[in-house]
């Protein structure tokens, strides 16, 4: 039905069209720059005159000729030193060689526009000579080595404060003395400048217009120029100073706490208006700087003005935002005027190379211990039950997430590459602390029952809750994070997890929770064994057995990620050596699993033992004879494989 029903107006459409374009077409055909005045008169365009010289034709053949306005009979008078130009369909009229409009406009289009005027006239040398003196005195300050040298920074940013307010003055002073000299610039080594001046309500200028020096632009909005309760003309002036950055540097910004060392990477800037010189903007100007730096990595950037204090002065972030950076520009957003400046903190160069190190082959053990660990535990059959279920999964979990940190926490070039891998690594070291988690659980419960042959009950509780809660409650706050706050996986510099608005908690909240716990159930355990330990039997226990325990019971402490809550302590005088300490104890987790599980666990020594001498029976017989004996004294078997070795049930 809707078909059928269709088809009638497809079908009217396309005959209304098919009939009335040709009919437009046909009605007006007009040759090239005439137009057409009803379905049957032409005429041609302004700028064109017809060949048989009539305003309206029908003649299909008539064409539209080019006016030459400069010539006779028309001979636009363009006015004194100017001179008409004739282009197809208009003309223009540009002043003589040797002169100029006052505007630095080229071309204008009626006598009453000309103000070409010598170029080596008094009027436009007069401001430019100025000008040329602001500079050379602006020089000579910044070179007289008697001002800068002294060591107050009070006298140096105060010195400053003063120069850069004498400069804004007196170069408006000199744009509004010759306000008919509309724009003026200068350029030198260490200052640019350009000065604008509005005579008119901003009839005439765009809107907003942009002024331009060495490598930095302002935009400001022309109503915000022209002073309404104000006689005559206003002024606006952009400097740009490339060298004083070196004298009011990044050592000046207010923010003195911040933790990463910030640099000046932009030139200095200033805008003023005038004459009066405080007035509140309407709309914030936008100001764009070219980096001076831009091959490093930015981790930071910060929009800042010079604020006059009574101290001096000193680098601000008081209404001036950040809108866009990317490596070679920054733009900000200014709610008033004055001396502006980027800031920037460099991720790279705050690196520690013995840091790095230290990870990366603290790290590289890890890895290969827990690979063994693994192995180990994978392998042999003897020793496996739900403790070294429970080892295997979190040496997997270990190796997993610092095998994917060492290939990809540095992988910034793509977003999205990034943001999966600072998930995947979220996801595995929660996974990681899960299973700490499990192992403390484990821990404490076969400590309780130790002498209670219930054993197999625990067993059975920890492998039914094992799997999900090991990989499931990791899997549900990540997904949780990653649903809320998508975009601050991955920073600028490291594939990571952001630090604003305290998203890092989504990783360190569980962490904190999980060691707290652990911590508890290491205490927990320590002192039932303790107790029990001293009731069984008070002679076994002598001071080797107690160094022993204390010995395995810190490395416990390791294994449960206690040792992760140094992480905290990286701040203060003392930072730098909790971060070499944070960095050496954490990369050894994996060696200390190995260590504690593997190599001092009779049972897989022994398995070791058997694998050993299957390997070397061949070639000698008296090297296994040397390890044996090495182990064998004090390796009983254990069942209870709490700190293995030490706890004998009786
Ligand atoms: C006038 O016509 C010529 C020839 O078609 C064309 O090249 C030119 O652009 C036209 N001029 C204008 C102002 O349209
Ligand atoms: C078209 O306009 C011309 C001039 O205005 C007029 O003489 C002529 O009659 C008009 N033709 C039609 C069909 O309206
Ligand atoms: C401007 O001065 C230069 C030399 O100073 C001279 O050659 C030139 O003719 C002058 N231009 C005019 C328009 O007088
Ligand atoms: C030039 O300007 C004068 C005065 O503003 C005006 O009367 C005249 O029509 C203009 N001429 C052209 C060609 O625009
Ligand atoms: C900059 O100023 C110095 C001294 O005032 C002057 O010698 C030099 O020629 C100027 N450079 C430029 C490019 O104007
Ligand atoms: C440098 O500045 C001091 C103090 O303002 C002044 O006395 C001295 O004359 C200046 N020297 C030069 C070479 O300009
Ligand atoms: C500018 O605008 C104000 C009011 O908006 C008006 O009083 C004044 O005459 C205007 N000046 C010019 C030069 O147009
Ligand atoms: C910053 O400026 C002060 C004084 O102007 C100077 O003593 C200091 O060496 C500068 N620091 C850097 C890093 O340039
Ligand atoms: C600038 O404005 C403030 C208040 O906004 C005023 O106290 C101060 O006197 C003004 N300064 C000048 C030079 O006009
Ligand atoms: C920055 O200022 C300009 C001009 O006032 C405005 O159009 C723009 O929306 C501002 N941008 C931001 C991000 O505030
Ligand atoms: C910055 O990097 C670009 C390409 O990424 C390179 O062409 C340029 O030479 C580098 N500049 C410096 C100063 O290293
Ligand atoms: C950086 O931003 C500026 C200003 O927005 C733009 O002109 C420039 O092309 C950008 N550069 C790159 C490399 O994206």
């Amino acid at each position: 039905m809707q078909g059928s029903s269709l088809l009638p107006g497809l079908c009217f459409l396309l005959s209304f069209f098919g009939a009335v374009i040709p009919k437009i077409k046909a009605s007006c055909n007009c040759p090239p720059n005439a137009s057409c005045v009803n379905n049957s008169h032409c005429t041609c365009n302004s700028g064109y005159i017809s060949g048989s010289k009539q305003k309206l034709f029908t003649f299909p053949l008539e064409t539209c000729n080019d006016i030459n306005e400069c010539g006779p009979p028309y001979s636009v008078y363009c006015g004194s030193n100017a001179a008409c130009h004739n282009v197809e369909g208009s003309f223009y009229c540009r002043c003589a060689p040797g002169y100029r409009l006052q505007s630095g406009e080229e071309r204008f289009s009626n006598s009453s526009e000309n103000t070409c005027q010598d170029t080596n006239s008094s009027k436009t040398t007069q401001g430019k000579k100025e000008l040329q003196k602001i500079v050379d005195t602006f020089e000579s300050l910044l070179t007289n080595q008697t001002l800068w040298r002294t060591e107050g920074r009070q006298e140096i940013s105060s010195t400053a404060t003063t120069i850069l307010r004498d400069v804004e003055s007196k170069v408006l002073e000199t744009a509004l003395k010759a306000p008919e000299q509309k724009v003026q610039k200068i350029q030198n080594s260490s200052v640019a400048i350009e000065t604008r001046v509005i005579t008119d309500n901003c009839s005439e200028e765009r809107k907003t217009f942009n002024l331009n020096v060495q490598m930095n632009s302002m935009d400001i909005h022309c109503n915000d120029v022209i002073q309404k309760d104000t006689q005559g003309p206003s002024a606006v002036a952009f400097i740009s100073y490339s060298s004083l950055g070196n004298i009011i540097n990044a050592t000046f910004f207010e923010e003195t706490d911040e933790k990463d060392r910030v640099f000046l990477n932009s030139q200095v800037v200033s805008a003023a208006i005038g004459p009066k010189r405080n007035v509140s903007l309407s709309k914030s100007v936008t100001l764009t700087f070219q980096h001076v730096k831009m091959n490093h990595s930015i981790k930071k950037a910060f929009c800042v003005y010079w604020e006059n204090t009574k101290q001096g002065g000193l680098w601000s972030r008081d209404g001036c935002f950040l809108i866009h950076v990317n490596k070679s520009h920054t733009m900000c957003n200014c709610s008033h005027l004055s001396s502006f400046a980027v800031l920037m903190a460099f991720s790279s160069q705050e690196e520690d190379p013995v840091l790095t190190i230290i990870t990366y082959v603290g790290l590289s053990l890890s890895l290969l211990s827990l690979l063994l660990a693994a192995l180990t535990f994978l392998l042999c059959k003897t020793i496996q039950n739900t403790s070294t279920s429970l080892h295997l999964q979190l040496s997997l979990c270990l190796f997993v997430a610092h095998l994917l940190f060492l290939v990809g926490i540095d992988q910034t070039e793509s977003k999205v590459l990034c943001a999966i891998i600072a998930g995947a690594l979220h996801y595995l070291y929660l996974a990681a602390f899960t299973w700490m988690l499990l192992e403390g659980l484990h821990l404490f419960l076969t400590a309780r029952n130790l002498t209670v042959v219930n054993y197999s009950s625990i067993n059975r509780l920890m492998k039914w809750i094992m799997f999900p809660v090991g990989y499931g409650v990791p899997a549900v706050t990540v997904a949780i994070s990653a649903a809320s706050r998508p975009h601050l996986y991955g920073t600028a510099d490291r594939c990571w997890l952001h630090l604003d608005q305290g998203f890092i908690w989504g990783f360190l909240g569980p962490v904190c929770a999980i060691f707290s716990v652990n911590l508890v159930f290491f205490i927990l355990v320590f002192w039932i064994l303790k107790r029990k330990l001293s009731s069984l039997n008070s002679e076994v226990s002598t001071i080797q057995n107690t160094r022993m325990l204390a010995f395995k019971a810190t490395a416990q402490l390791f294994i449960l990620g206690c040792t992760w809550c140094l992480g905290f302590l990286q701040v203060g005088p003392a930072a730098q050596v909790v971060a070499y300490l944070f960095t050496i104890i954490n990369s050894l987790q994996g060696f200390f699993i190995f260590l504690v599980y593997c190599l001092l666990s009779q049972q897989v020594q022994k398995q070791y033992q058997k694998w050993f001498r299957e390997i070397v029976k061949s070639k000698s017989e008296s090297e296994t004879y040397t390890l044996s004996s090495k182990m064998g004294p004090d390796s009983k078997p254990s069942e209870g494989d709490v700190f293995p070795g030490q706890v004998k049930r009786k």
